[in-house]
C-alpha cells in the first residue's frame, strides 16, 4: 500500500482544526470568538481545553463536535471532512462518530440505567443484540453494574456522570467532547469521572477533549491547551 492510501485509512488524528474561525451576529455586531484556530487530536489521547469564562471553549467543542459550522476553517472527524455535508448527514455523523458529556448528566428521567445506554444505540439502529453487549461492557467498566436498573434520581451526582460518559461511548464514537463534566462534582467524584474518561479514551482509540476550570483532573490529560484570543497554544504543566 502507497503511504497516501494509508493516511486515508488510518490518519493519525482522528479529530483536526485547521484555520477555523468562528464571529456571532453579524455587521457591526460581529462577535470574533476564535480566530484562525487549528488543533488535532490522535487517538488514544486526552487533551484537557482550559481558559477564562467567554473566551469560546464552548464555541470550539460545539464547532469540534459538529453542532456547529464555523464561518471559516475545516473540521475532520475520523478522516473525514465535514465541509459539504448535509444538515442530515452531520446529524448522522453526531450520532455514530460523536460522544457528547456535559456540565449536568441530562439523563431521561423515565429511563433506568441501561434504558438510558440502550436508547441512544436504538437511535443509531444499532442491531440490539449487539447494544446490550456493549452495554453490558460500559456499565462494568464504569463501576455501575450495580445501578443498572437504578433510575437518574435514585444515582448519586457522581453515578450520575459516569452514566452519561458510559452513554456518550454507547455508539463506539471517534471523538468524545466533555463541556466541564465535573463542575457539579466534588474533587473525588471529579477524579474518579476524569480518570474512568481517560481510561475508556485510551483503552478504545478515542480521540477526546476535556474542557475544564478543574485544574485537579489535568493530571489525567495527555496535553493542556490554553483558549486566548480565538486561538489554542500548548500549555507547560
Ligand atoms: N449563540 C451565540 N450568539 C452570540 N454570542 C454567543 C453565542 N454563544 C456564545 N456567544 C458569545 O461568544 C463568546 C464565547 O462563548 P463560549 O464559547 O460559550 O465561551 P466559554 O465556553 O469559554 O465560556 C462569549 O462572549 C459569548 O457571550
Ligand atoms: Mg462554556
Amino acid at each position: 500500500m502507497n503511504t497516501e492510501a494509508k493516511k486515508r485509512i488510518a490518519p493519525a488524528a482522528k479529530l483536526r482544526l485547521n484555520g477555523v474561525s468562528h464571529a456571532y451576529g453579524d455587521g457591526e455586531a460581529l462577535l470574533t470568538v476564535l480566530d484562525g484556530l487549528s488543533c488535532s487530536v490522535a487517538a488514544g489521547e486526552l487533551v484537557a481545553v482550559v481558559g477564562p469564562s467567554g473566551s469560546g471553549k464552548s464555541t470550539f467543542l460545539s464547532i469540534a463536535g459538529a453542532l456547529l459550522t464555523p464561518s471559516q476553517g475545516e473540521v475532520w472527524i475520523g478522516g473525514r471532512s465535514l465541509g459539504g455535508l448535509s444538515p442530515r448527514q452531520l446529524a448522522e455523523l453526531r450520532l455514530h462518530e460523536i460522544g457528547f458529556i456535559f456540565q449536568g448528566a441530562n439523563l431521561l428521567p423515565y429511563l433506568n440505567v441501561e434504558d438510558q445506554l440502550r436508547f441512544v444505540a436504538k437511535l443509531a439502529r444499532i442491531d440490539t443484540g449487539q447494544a446490550a453487549r456493549r452495554a453490558d461492557e460500559l456499565l462494568e467498566r464504569l463501576g455501575l453494574s450495580e445501578r443498572r436498573r437504578h433510575y437518574p434520581d435514585k444515582l448519586s451526582g457522581g453515578e450520575r456522570q459516569r452514566v452519561a460518559v458510559a452513554r456518550a461511548l454507547m455508539n463506539d464514537p471517534s471523538v468524545m467532547l466533555a463541556d466541564e463534566p465535573t463542575a457539579s462534582l466534588d474533587a473525588d467524584r471529579g477524579r474518579e469521572v476524569t480518570r474512568l474518561l481517560a481510561e475508556r479514551v485510551k483503552a478504545e482509540g478515542k480521540a477526546g477533549i476535556i474542557v475544564t476550570h478543574d485544574e485537579r483532573i489535568l493530571p489525567y490529560c495527555d496535553r493542556v491547551l490554553r483558549l486566548e484570543q480565538g486561538r489554542l497554544s500548548e500549555e507547560r504543566v
